[in-house]
């Protein structure tokens, strides 16, 4: 496929196709938290974030989503929409967890009374800080009409997302998305695994996300392989 590296993030490489318009990702078994601070490898996490992220990002597609996923090349690999990334990272949140917990001094697993949506700055060297709609004017990351684009689909992504876990058993703590611009149009981009989102069970609260990576919980592969199973059936193991 002519393939060319021209990114490596935490969790992803990304190479060029044969087509300038499509990327290649590649999902690593790297895992980092605490912006880098803490590193480590989660053994078949890129073959699970590549599988929940197709899962997603199809379920989002058919419930009027555009995304930039176009297909799972293989385990590890799938073709993408090239982007050009809004430097903005878009927090949702239903229950108080991490930071949020933190910031406001409530314990964590605490409902919201309504769902709270918050804008990062998507910069390692200042640690991806809580920004506002006028930073991101100010600092030129997004225009008036991309920020309302970004929350609405947030929003919508919400409704989805916790209806369709719901059913699985699974409550959607909170969770993060990027956004970038194809051919003008603002798409869903990055991916959407247990990496970005949190995953309580419903019934036990058991955490099944990179919490139990962050927080030293063990059994991390094990809650990155049940998420898996529940929505699809399939196994990577
Ligand atoms: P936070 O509570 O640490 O701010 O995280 C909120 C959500 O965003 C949580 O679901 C995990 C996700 N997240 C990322 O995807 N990348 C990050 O770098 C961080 C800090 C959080």
């Amino acid at each position: 496929m002519n393939q060319e590296p021209i990114y490596e993030g935490k969790a992803k490489k990304i190479f060029t196709t044969q087509n300038p318009d499509e990327l290649l990702v590649y999902f690593k078994d790297d895992a980092t938290a605490f912006n880098g601070v803490k590193k480590g490898t989660i053994v078949n996490k890129g073959m699970l974030n590549n599988k929940i992220s197709t899962f997603f990002f199809d379920l989002l597609g058919k419930n009027g989503i555009p995304h930039h996923f176009i297909r799972m090349l293989n385990d590890r690999e799938m073709l993408v929409k090239k982007l050009d990334i809004l430097m903005v990272e878009v927090v949702v949140r239903n229950i108080a967890a991490g930071s949020l917990a933190k910031r406001i001094g409530w314990e964590e697993g605490r409902k919201l009374p309504c769902t709270v949506v918050e804008m990062y700055y998507k910069n390692d060297e200042l640690g991806d800080p809580l920004i506002n709609a006028y930073h991101i004017k100010a600092l030129n990351l997004a225009t008036d009409e991309q920020i309302r684009i970004m929350e609405t689909y947030a929003l919508k992504i919400n409704d989805i997302l916790t209806d369709y876990l719901k059913n699985k058993k699974l409550a959607l703590i909170d969770f993060k998305l990027e956004f970038g611009i194809h051919k003008g149009e603002v798409l869903l981009g990055d991916e959407i695994s247990p990496d970005t989102c949190r995953f309580w069970d419903t019934e036990t609260g058991e955490k099944l996300d990179k919490d139990r990576f962050r927080r030293d919980l063990g059994d991390v592969e094990d809650a990155y392989e049940e998420v898996l199973f529940r929505l699809t059936g399939e196994t990577v193991k």
